[in-house]
């Protein structure tokens, strides 16, 4: 597949399954996450992969995390625990925010989400199945602590990667002069 392929016709695919991905494969993703446009070079992107039984441990961490998750409806308690089962393999992104007189946290926030895109883009090369979430697993500070990051860490998002078994949706048709403009604007 070429790049504009790629790039033009890339989805979502959120079942995931396996077999794994290889080795290569997962460099492959890697090398593209880090060649995320990065003003100043400061290198704020680090990844988590988390595969395997390690998921089950994150599911618990995603509970046990959740305010008052005991009282918790039991469906609600289940999903909380299924989430990472829901792909072979989760990347999850985090951004290291410091202080740096030209780039403000949104440009090292935004650094960190170029490298999930490009993640995802090359996994849609390499046909294999990814999505990006967040939800409020992302945002919940008791989970990242357990996931040992740093008070200056935030999580971007957890990528879900794997093999694709079903039809993947369409690609929307989306209209160019819907969003795309000269400047200045001409008024009707
Ligand atoms: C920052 C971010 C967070 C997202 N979080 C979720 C999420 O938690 N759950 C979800 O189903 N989709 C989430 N999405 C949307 C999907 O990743 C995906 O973009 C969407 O399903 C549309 O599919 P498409 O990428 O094929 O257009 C998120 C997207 C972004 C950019």
């Amino acid at each position: 597949m070429n790049a504009i392929q790629a790039l033009s016709k890339r989805v979502s695919v959120a079942q995931l399954t396996g077999p794994d991905l290889t080795p290569d494969e997962e460099e492959k993703l890697f090398l593209a996450a880090l060649r995320a446009p990065d003003h100043a070079w400061m290198r704020p992107s680090r990844y988590l992969t988390v595969r395997g039984d390690e998921r089950q441990q994150l599911g618990r961490l995603f509970l046990e995390s959740t305010d008052n998750w005991q009282t918790l409806a039991e469906d609600k308690q289940t999903k909380l625990l299924n989430m990472p089962m829901r792909a072979p393999l989760i990347v999850i992104a985090i951004c290291t925010v410091t202080d740096h007189p030209k780039v403000p946290r949104e440009e090292q926030l935004l650094s960190t989400g170029a490298g999930v895109q490009n993640m995802l883009n090359a996994a849609y090369a390499l046909d294999i199945g990814a999505i990006w979430r967040t939800g409020d697993v992302a945002y919940n500070r008791k989970i990242a602590a357990g996931l040992g990051l740093k008070d200056n860490e935030e999580i971007v998002g957890f990528v879900y990667l794997g093999r694709v078994n079903t039809t993947p949706k369409p690609v929307p048709e989306l209209a160019i002069s819907d969003f795309v403009q000269s400047w200045p604007i001409k008024s009707s």
